[in-house]
């Protein structure tokens, strides 16, 4: 796991966009896993603003969106699919047909998830899977105790879920619907490569459980530090409980991998540790 300290939000998310943009330029006909949620707003405006002045080019792209609330249908303004449209997809020349949700409507949503797993295969893979966190350790909607070999499938939210989106749908938990259609741990882990974005004061805590604690159903985050190519990416705040911030700082200043990324936060000494 590579963990990469920004110093704001906006920079966390400027390289996270970055990074996906290269992922792109380098494989046009990427197929890109995308997740929801506040966080990811601003690295979709960034998407959208190198398409439009650096000719970002998704025309091979293809996507698969993490989840999927349970009876919703896609036009419905709190639903991802809804979500993704309005910040990504509708800005862009990707193919609609190419742009994949879980059908939250479907009649038989067993079947819609088996569905959504033969999609991914038949394309081949996942391959980068953008990801934030939930304030409970939730990666999609792998709530705590989702096994951690998972596969997607139907899902009851917790109230604490519930609580966190509840300003999607006018600031009513209750109006949160109670189930989602998710990829599983499992599914996720298979992304040949996985971008976590955390930033903000509230996710500090869940965040170090998630990259320094015990690997467990309990934060299914924390699966991520099995997968052998997963990028965390945080802001100050949002790293500021992690304990080994200075090895971080020194690894991404001076790992030759980050050297195209470097622009955002300058190459500096890093205390405690020499260049
Ligand atoms: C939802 C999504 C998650 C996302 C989380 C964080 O629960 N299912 O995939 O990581 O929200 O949201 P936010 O970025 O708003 O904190």
């Amino acid at each position: 796991m590579n963990i990469i300290l920004q110093a704001t939000a906006r920079d966390a998310a400027l390289l996270t966009a970055r990074l996906l943009a290269k992922a792109l330029r380098d494989r046009p006909a990427l197929v890109l896993g995308l997740a929801t949620g506040r966080t990811m707003e601003e690295v979709y405006a960034h998407l959208v603003r190198m398409h439009r002045t650096e000719k970002l080019n998704f025309s091979l792209c293809r996507t698969f969106n993490l989840d999927e609330y349970a009876g919703l249908p896609a036009d419905h303004p709190s639903s991802y699919r809804a979500y993704m449209e309005h910040h990504l997809f509708r800005h862009i020349n990707i193919d609609p047909r190419n742009t994949h949700l879980p059908d939250g409507m479907a009649d038989d949503l067993n079947a819609e998830a088996d569905h959504y797993e033969a999609k991914i295969r038949v394309c081949g893979g996942i391959d980068v899977q953008l990801l934030g966190i939930g304030s409970n350790g939730h990666i999609g909607f792998n709530e705590p105790l989702s096994a951690l070999q998972s596969r997607t499938r139907v899902t009851a939210l917790t109230p604490a879920t519930r609580t966190q989106n509840a300003a999607m749908f006018g600031g009513k938990a209750q109006r949160v619907p109670a189930r989602a259609l998710t990829m599983g741990v499992g599914t996720i882990l298979e992304a040949r490569r996985c971008l976590l974005l955390a930033t903000g004061p509230a996710k500090a805590e869940i965040l170090a459980q998630a990259v320094e604690g015990p690997l467990t159903a309990m934060v299914t985050a924390s699966a991520l530090q099995l997968h052998p190519c997963c990028t965390v990416i945080a802001d100050e705040s949002a790293g500021a409980r992690l304990q080994n911030q200075t090895y971080y700082r020194w690894l991404f200043a001076n790992d030759p991998e980050w050297a195209d990324f470097r622009t955002v936060q300058k190459k500096r000494p890093v205390r405690g540790m020499q260049p």
